[in-house]
């Protein structure tokens, strides 16, 4: 293996982060601005807004990264960088900011895809056995895959309408509740111990290794407006009781617990020789779902891994990690790199 240090950039959303690897040493540094505050009372990320925030503080976050890590661009061999997917106009601050620096600094080039970023999230903290499942939860994706290497994984499915941090989002804001929905419910969730009392549909893809989301959120609704606390036109409700909420937020959580549990199971079927499980994306932040997932797993003699919460959301050191073992099997990416 090769020592290399790597300079990673992640933009693709509304964080702004920065983070250092090295071969030998590992992490060495992760800086993240979350730009949380300035899109909460809109209820959820503004692209436009987001974008110029990144402009604002991505040198300050990359020269901050660099200076936890004691490196300098000199010591830099390669930039790793959030390239696709994500909002075109945030993706673009990263990765026209990194290719700046690449080419004044004759630094390789690699593009990182998000989503493999998350998938290897876990790694930062464990080393986890191949091959495994990993199921990535987060406010703009869910997914399960299939992971046999470094590099190598295949989508086995993935939801055919709202991801799951999506749904919690949406189902707060009916609710009346703040952006981001999930902590919120979680902790509504926790007061009613967890219950179910409404009894939210399962979805009826009940064969397939897809999720759909978007049901529940219906569902919440006419939970609301069978209770005259709101019309099919409002946004949000009126006045909502805080019993209700807290009926609500349990019943929400168990069911989106018993449908990953649900497709994990239909996944294993399948694939019966997998040595691990993975959680990961900004939903895997949730105490109450990490714990189901574990449960399962040890039931079923898999060696479980989940992120700790600052690599659940989204941050760099994944995409570092990503961009060190790519830049082992020498895939560079050239200057043409798109965000596409
Ligand atoms: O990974 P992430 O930071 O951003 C995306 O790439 O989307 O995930 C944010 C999502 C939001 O939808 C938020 O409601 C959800 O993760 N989330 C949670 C929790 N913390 C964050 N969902 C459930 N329980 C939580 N504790
Ligand atoms: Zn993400």
């Amino acid at each position: 293996m090769k020592n290399l240090t790597i300079l990673a950039i992640e933009s693709s959303c509304d964080e702004t982060a920065a983070a250092v690897y090295n071969s030998k040493e590992g992490l060495t540094s992760s800086i993240i601005y979350s730009q949380l505050e300035i899109h909460k009372d809109f209820g959820g990320v503004i692209p436009e807004v987001a974008s110029r925030s990144h402009l604002e503080k991505i040198n300050i976050i990359v020269t901050q990264a660099l200076e936890v890590a004691h490196k300098k661009l000199t010591d830099i061999d390669v930039l790793a960088i959030t390239s696709k997917p994500g909002l075109p106009g945030s993706l673009l601050v990263g990765l026209c900011f990194g290719k700046a620096i690449a080419w004044a600094k004759n630094i390789k080039l690699i593009g990182v895809n998000h989503l493999e970023g998350h998938i290897f999230s876990a790694f930062i903290e464990n080393k986890v056995e191949f091959p495994f499942l990993c199921l990535t939860a987060s406010g703009g994706h869910t997914a399960l895959y299939l992971v046999t290497n470094f590099g190598e994984y295949v989508l086995l499915g993935q939801t055919t309408d709202d991801a799951a941090g999506e749904a919690f989002d949406k189902c707060a804001k009916l609710l009346g509740l703040s952006y981001p929905g999930g902590p919120i419910i979680e902790a509504l969730a926790q007061e009613n111990n967890f219950k179910d009392v409404c009894d939210f549909p399962r979805g009826k893809q009940q064969q397939s290794l897809d999720f759909s989301f978007s049901g529940i959120k219906t569902a919440v609704l006419y939970n609301l407006v069978d209770r005259n606390l709101m019309t099919v036109k409002d946004k949000s409700a009126n006045q909502v009781d805080i019993n209700i909420k807290k009926d609500i937020a349990s019943s929400l959580l168990v069911c989106v617990g018993d449908i990953f549990e649900k497709k994990l199971s239909l996944a294993f079927k399948k694939f019966p020789d997998i040595k691990s499980i993975t959680f990961v994306g900004g939903v895997a932040c949730n105490k109450y779902l990490k714990e189901r997932l574990k449960v399962w797993s040890e039931k079923r003699n898999l060696k479980y891994f989940t992120p700790s919460a600052q690599y659940c959301t989204d941050n760099a050191a994944m995409i570092a990690f990503v961009g060190h073992y790519k830049a082992q099997q020498d895939k560079f990416d050239s200057f043409d790199l798109d965000i596409f």
